[in-house]
């Protein structure tokens, strides 16, 4: 799909790799950029970069772990701009440990990083049937392929994320929906801030915390998010469903799916390394 012309919501606008994302569509000639996080003065800030560059974006304030709010930010976009062409569910957070972390915890990112694209896709769906055409760009990560060290949560939520926006390409790719699912590793952001705030500070040891991203931050490279918002828009252009800005990623998932046994011994001595700090 060309961005020319297109109308563009991106959840969790307001930093890191959505305000990126946010500031490219409206590089390329987006019609409008609708800015949509929690942090509302951080999407007012993105939106108003946007304008200052001559292109038209509005702020929307929204929390997409609330069904209420994904609905009226459609509908606040709808009324702005008349449609929704393209539709960037990234809002995301990430909360280290694995089963001891707390069901308010496992609630509250299961909540954000999963059931927020159920809302989205819930709310979408009905229009782009109608109009016979839609996309929908969810942002999951290489965590979602591979597995997250350190963070059952992630790992778990990040499966999920990229197993919806696959059932939806494969049920709904013939009636007009087109669906991508962006499966970074570590690109530099505000993750770790952004998940204290939202967890509180026992959300993140620096281990994890320090680049947003992971253990594979040493082995393959933190990204800028402007290089990984490059990559979304030509993925969107191409229409292609994967988007992995680390190429290794594909590599990984290879060798996973070829010897499952082989990838979690190579899994498990990485872990070992990390914990004896070797
Ligand atoms: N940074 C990485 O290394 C990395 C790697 C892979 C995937 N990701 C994913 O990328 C996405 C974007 O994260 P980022 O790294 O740019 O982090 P970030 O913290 O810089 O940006 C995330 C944005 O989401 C917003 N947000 C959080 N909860 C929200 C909610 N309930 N409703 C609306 N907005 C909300 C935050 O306010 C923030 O502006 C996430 O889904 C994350 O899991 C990040």
């Amino acid at each position: 799909m060309e961005i020319t012309d297109r109308v563009a919501v991106v959840t969790g606008g307001a930093s890191g790799i959505g305000r990126s994302i946010c500031l490219a569509l409206g590089a390329a000639g987006a019609a409008g950029v609708v800015v949509a996080d929690i942090d509302a003065d951080g999407a007012a800030k993105v939106a108003a970069e946007i304008e200052a560059a001559g292109q038209h974006a509005i702020p929307v304030p929204a929390d997409v772990s609330r069904e209420a709010d994904v609905q009226a930010l459609i509908a606040r976009s709808e009324d702005a701009f008349g449609r929704v062409d393209l539709f960037v569910s990234n809002a995301g957070i990430i909360v280290a440990g694995g089963v001891e972390v707390t069901d308010d915890a496992w609630s509250r990112i299961w909540a954000i990083n999963v059931q927020s694209h159920v809302y989205v896709a819930r709310a979408l769906l009905p229009r782009v049937l109608a109009r016979g055409q839609g996309y929908l760009v969810i942002t999951a990560s290489a965590a979602g392929l591979l597995t997250q060290l350190g963070s059952a949560p992630y790992a778990v939520t990040k499966h999920a994320a990229v197993a919806l926006a696959e059932w939806l390409s494969i049920t709904y790719g013939e009636r007009g929906l087109v669906v991508s699912a962006l499966c970074p590793q570590a690109v530099t952001s505000n993750l770790a801030a952004t998940s204290r705030r939202e967890l509180g500070e026992e959300a993140l040891p620096a281990d994890i915390g320090a680049t947003g991203g992971s253990a594979q931050a040493a082995v393959d490279g933190v990204l800028d998010p402007d290089e990984v918002a490059d990559k979304v828009l030509a993925a969107v252009r191409a229409e292609q469903f994967l988007i992995l800005p680390h190429p290794d990623v594909a590599t990984y998932e290879l060798r996973r799916a070829d010897d499952r046994e082989r990838w979690l011994r190579g899994m498990r001595r990485f872990q070992a390394r990390l914990s004896s700090g070797g």
